[in-house]
């Protein structure tokens, strides 16, 4: 008959004090788990569809030649960052409203002494900027419903797509954005910046390092206090808060999900495999709309869908947990939460803070390890990024990637994680709207994250 693990302790004779039972339970469960990991590795490998852009590499560039799609707020930050590094041009801007245009050729044009070509007629115009034979990377900065439709087409013109967060709004777009990147065999990665962040950089040095043992857990998010932009009407005021009425669940969970995703070698080991999610009351918007309007405004009359704070739990194909929330509308401090936490320690940011077996009852500050695991990527260009958008990291992110480009490297970050980062849109939406009940998340790579190796990032 099976014995229970303290039997099992217990049976092994001697006089066994508190922490020697759990040393013992400790060992118990590490035997389990290695059990577990070979049972794993048993199973049969999936066999990647031909095609698989995974570690995909374009030929070595001296320049790399830009076009620009929506040049509004953060269109423009990235160009400036992509400006700032060696060997490359923008040769091309797009935006729907001419002025935006005018004042982002005029930023290129201080730079590189030459105008690039402006295009602002209507909403299909970026086409012709994808057809252009000087440029081989398009970056689409546009709302979020624009992504896709764009970045499809730039890889249809043998362009390689870079887009802002998320990639895409719901399922069939992300296998729109995989099966195209895998027919063209161009470069689809997603400008996620906070997997650039210092402190992101320094845990996924850590993580490699096996500072934190097995990794069981992770938090992320995206909580940031956007009621006056919201409401505003202005930028993202303009189009992000319709989102909100029209959907209830994580409307943007890849800035906190990224790098813990990272972390975890999702696509590269492991994958997301399904998740279940609910929200809380959506009040937030409207309270703040009655503050700033009064009763009787029309902004105030809106009935918004989407729960203040949105709170999903993604289980991997390993059995590991990650927590991932959103909210934009809580009077509360900004945070991506970026906790890890392994068989030997826990990491949590905001503010960043480390437990480390045996001393992890207390939190204790990073600053000791800041030196010691400092990412390659911050210690070559950490000082060019000082003073650069989100604390320096939307320069890192920049830098990285015309580096692999100009080089014919993979890059850190591939269609599939693009997809598999974004697809939390929907599959939380599915489950917000089902009781919680849980989703399956698809695998983007079709059973090639068993082979896939994990990054090399960290040299
Ligand atoms: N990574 C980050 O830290 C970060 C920060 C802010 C925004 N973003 C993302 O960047 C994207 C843009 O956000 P934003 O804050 O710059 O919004 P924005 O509204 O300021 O800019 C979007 C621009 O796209 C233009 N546009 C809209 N439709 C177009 C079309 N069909 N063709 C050409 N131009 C078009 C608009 O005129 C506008 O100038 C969003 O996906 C957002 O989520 C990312």
């Amino acid at each position: 008959m099976k014995k229970s693990i303290k039997e099992t302790i217990m049976g092994m004779g001697s006089n066994l004090d508190r922490r020697d039972f759990l040393k013992g339970a400790l060992a118990v469960g590490a035997g389990l788990a290695l059990h577990q990991a070979i049972a794993k590795a048993e199973e049969p490998i999936g066999v990647a569809k031909p095609g698989n852009v995974a570690g995909l590499t374009a030929p070595p560039v001296n320049v790399v030649r830009a076009g620009f799609v929506g040049v509004g707020g953060r269109g423009t930050g990235d160009m400036i960052e992509f400006l700032k590094c060696d060997g490359v041009e923008v040769n091309a801007v797009c935006d729907i409203v001419p002025a935006k245009v005018d004042c982002a050729a005029g930023i290129v044009e201080k730079k590189q002494h030459r105008k690039p070509v402006g295009y602002s007629s209507g909403p299909e115009d970026f086409k012709r900027l994808c057809q252009r034979d000087d440029i081989d990377s398009v970056f689409i900065c546009t709302p979020w419903e624009w992504h896709v439709p764009m970045a499809v087409y730039a890889m249809q013109c043998g362009k390689h797509a870079f887009m802002e967060v998320s990639a895409a709004m719901n399922i069939a777009d992300c296998w729109q954005l995989v099966e195209t990147a895998e027919k063209t065999r161009k470069h689809c990665m997603m400008l996620e910046n906070c997997c650039y962040g210092e402190s992101e950089l320094m845990v996924l040095n850590m993580v490699r390092q096996g500072v934190f043992g097995d990794l069981t857990h992770g938090e992320a998010g995206y909580i940031h206090d956007l009621r006056d932009l919201k409401l505003s009407g202005q930028g993202e005021g303009a189009w992000r808060t319709q989102w909100s009425v029209d959907h209830n669940g994580n409307l943007y969970p890849t800035h906190g999900l990224g790098p813990v995703a990272q972390y975890m070698n999702i696509n590269r080991g492991d994958r997301f495999d399904y998740l279940t999610s609910m929200s809380s009351p959506a009040m937030g918007l409207h309270q703040a709309s009655i503050k700033k309007f009064g009763p009787n405004h029309p902004m105030s009359k809106i009935d918004y869908k989407c729960g203040d704070m949105n709170t999903t739990i993604i289980k991997t194909a390993k059995g590991r947990t990650i927590m991932v929330q959103h909210d934009t509308t809580s009077p509360r401090p900004y945070s991506r939460i970026n906790l890890i936490s392994g068989t030997l320690g826990t990491f949590s940011g905001y503010p960043d803070r480390i437990a480390l077996s045996p001393n992890s009852h207390e939190w204790q500050e990073v600053e000791e390890y800041r030196k010691k695991y400092r990412h390659p990527l911050i210690a070559k260009a950490g000082e060019k990024a000082k003073g650069a958008g989100h604390g320096g990291m939307d320069f890192i992110m920049m830098y990285r990637l015309v580096d692999c480009l100009h080089r014919g490297l993979p890059l850190d970050m591939d269609v599939y994680d693009a997809a598999a980062w974004s697809c939390i849109v929907e599959c939380s939406e599915k489950s917000v709207a089902n009781r919680g009940n849980s989703v399956d998340i698809p695998d983007f790579t079709r059973g090639a994250w068993k082979t896939t190796l994990p990054l090399g990032i960290v040299s």
